[in-house]
């Protein structure tokens, strides 16, 4: 999605805000611009496709100035060129923005009634549009900003500059995150804390329907009516963390081989490795009381819920309702008070998981977070936050998120299986230690299966379409690989429940689709082994991602076997994602496509 950062500096802009963007890339965008003031002039360089375009033209033709404001666009209203890259200006106003203005068409139209002139196909435009005709019936810029709030409606994170006024930006949040960064005698901008992190790490969050002005002094932030409203300053973690790829070749890689520390972190806040034990969640959600669970998510995230499905109704015996965000929040789902919601996202910020979360909310439900980012949005207004403490993940194609919040939804569902007493505490401490021999499994999976894993994404990558099936967990682990091939490789890859088959898909197997199946030796392993016949009967190419008894066990040929050690049936998802992601990663890296940031794509999705 798209990112936006704003300086009123002490002194020059333009390299600090490029470098601000650079740290909002991982968010996905196809065209990038910086505005800045100058001696009363008010200028703009603005480049297609990547940063490096847009440093190309600043470098043959710098833009002096101490405030300025910038942004990397995802598309979503007109084509990704020049003349639809933000800032967008309209007499003497600079304007770029994140989200969508829903009532752009009917603006437009009675704008272009009234005699304006459009340049852009873009719906960004309307708001310069709209401040600049309030100042033409007299307002002073805070009223012509506060007055264009009003009479927009959608999602949006909107920063403002005036070419009459160099000294102040004015924001506003409906929506989309946007963070006011408060440095020594600056002021700045962004969509997050990570893009902020060089210049500051004191941040207020604005919330929906706020508006900042902005100026060397600091912000005043006022609501849509111009009242005064008070936003608490925090210290950022995003400062602590270094956002580079280390020895790695991309983003993606890094967040692969982080995966077995990253999740020792995550669990050493859920579970007492002394004692093997689940440590006291938090007690606004009471896991004994309830008489559901409602999970939602999207993408990656939806597809760790759905594993939680399966633990949370094994171990706790809680049923559980789950759906993809964007249906979610449209269902009108009958709910109950003795529900809880748990929302599951690595931004915290996604749109349609933030809709769902306040649906239930509206209903009266408890609402838990698993989210990456504490400080995000749907952190903020959940009543239980339950963070997975992953790192910042940079890659598009998420990875360390996925198996992090696998790892929090398995001590979850441990803990509420205590709570509801359908566990005991020898089933409590067996199940703690396999999740905390985890990462040193992980470990060793990631430096064995690598050389093979490469060889194989050069045969996998001669290749259009592949399946992915898996029963049980295995099941979302197949939609996941196929979700990972697909955004990062672009190879046609869909995720069925090895059941599911013969119910359609078995019509498209021949020697041209290879099918990755994924079955440790589990409950399950004898029926999807049964799956794999149908498959070699038709001439089809297997992929086995297996463990080691259920190498030993399938006598069938395949195309290759991946064996990984045998684990319990807890942590066999947390394992068995790493050989997917290898693979889908190693196919891309063969390829030559963008492995971080793939075409399309975006980190953040912040519009519906
Ligand atoms: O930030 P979120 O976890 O809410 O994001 C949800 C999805 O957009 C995300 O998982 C997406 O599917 C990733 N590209 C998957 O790799």
């Amino acid at each position: 999605m798209c990112g936006i950062v704003g300086i009123v500096g002490n002194t020059p802009v333009a390299e600090r805000l490029v470098d601000a963007l650079k740290r909002l890339e991982y968010r996905g965008y196809d065209s990038a611009g910086v505005a800045t003031i100058h001696d009363g002039a008010m200028d703009r360089r603005r480049a297609e496709g990547k940063l490096f375009n847009l440093e190309k033209k600043l470098s043959d033709e710098p833009l002096p100035g101490q405030i300025g404001i910038a942004h990397t666009r995802w598309a979503t209203h007109g084509v990704p060129n020049e003349t639809n890259a933000h800032p967008h200006f309209v007499d003497g106003i600079a304007v770029v923005h994140n989200g969508i203005i829903e009532n752009f068409s009917e603006i437009k139209d009675d704008l272009i009634a009234e005699g304006a002139c459009f340049t852009t196909q873009t719906d960004t435009e309307v708001v310069a549009q709209l401040i600049a005709k309030y100042r033409r019936q007299g307002l002073d810029n805070r009223a012509a900003m506060l007055a264009m709030l009003n009479r927009v409606t959608g999602a949006f994170a909107l920063v403002v500059m005036f070419k009459d006024d160099p000294d102040t930006i004015m924001a506003a949040r409906f929506g989309p995150p946007l963070a006011v960064g408060f440095g020594k005698g600056e002021m700045f901008l962004g969509s997050d804390a990570i893009a902020l992190s060089p210049f500051t790490n004191e941040i207020a969050y604005l919330e929906d329907g706020d508006c900042a002005i902005v100026d060397h002094r600091g912000a005043e932030i006022v609501d849509f009516s111009g009242k005064p409203v008070v936003r608490k300053h925090q210290i950022s973690q995003a400062t602590a963390f270094m956002v580079d790829k280390g020895n790695h070749r991309h983003f993606m890689e890094k967040e692969i081989y982080e995966q077995p520390e990253v999740i020792s972190h995550a669990l050493a806040h859920y579970v007492d490795f002394a004692t093997n034990t689940v440590k006291p969640v938090d007690s606004a959600i009471d896991f004994k009381a309830l008489r559901g669970l409602a999970i939602s998510a999207c993408g990656t995230a939806y597809l760790a819920g759905l594993v939680g499905k399966y633990w949370f109704e094994r171990y706790a015996r809680l049923p559980v309702e789950i759906d993809v965000a964007s249906e979610f929040r449209y269902r009108e789902m009958p709910l109950s008070k003795d529900q809880a919601a748990l929302f599951i996202s690595q931004s915290g910020e996604t749109a349609d998981t933030l809709a769902s979360l306040r649906y239930c909310k509206d209903s009266g439900l408890k609402i838990g977070a698993i989210v990456n980012v504490s400080e995000s949005t749907i952190a903020r207004e959940a009543d239980a936050v339950f963070p997975i403490l992953a790192g910042p993940e940079i890659g598009v194609a998420s990875t360390k998120a996925f198996t992090c919040q696998l790892a929090v939804m398995a001590s979850l569902a441990i803990s509420a299986g205590k709570a509801r007493g359908t566990i005991n505490a020898a089933e409590e401490k067996q199940l703690v230690q396999s999740l905390i021999e985890m990462p040193r499994i992980m470990s060793q999976v990631l430096h064995s299966i690598q050389p093979q894993l490469e060889t194989l994404s050069r045969d996998l990558s001669k290749f259009k379409d592949v399946l992915y099936l898996g029963r049980g967990t295995s099941y979302p682990l197949a939609m996941e690989g196929a979700l990972k091939l697909k955004e990062i490789s672009y190879i046609h890859a869909e995720g069925y429940a090895a059941g599911e088959l013969k119910h359609g898909p078995i019509a498209l197997i021949d020697e041209n689709m290879p099918v990755i199946v994924i079955a440790p030796h589990d409950r399950f392993f004898e029926k999807t082994v049964s799956n794999m016949q149908e498959v070699a009967a038709r001439g089809g190419r297997i992929i086995f991602i297996t463990d080691e008894k259920g190498a030993s066990a399938s006598k069938l040929e395949t195309m290759a076997t991946i064996v990984l050690p045998n684990v319990p049936e807890l942590i066999a998802p947390m394992v068995f994602s790493l050989p997917i992601q290898l693979l889908a990663y190693h196919t891309a890296v063969f390829m030559g496509t963008d492995v971080d940031q793939p075409r399309n794509l975006a980190k953040s999705v912040t519009v519906e």
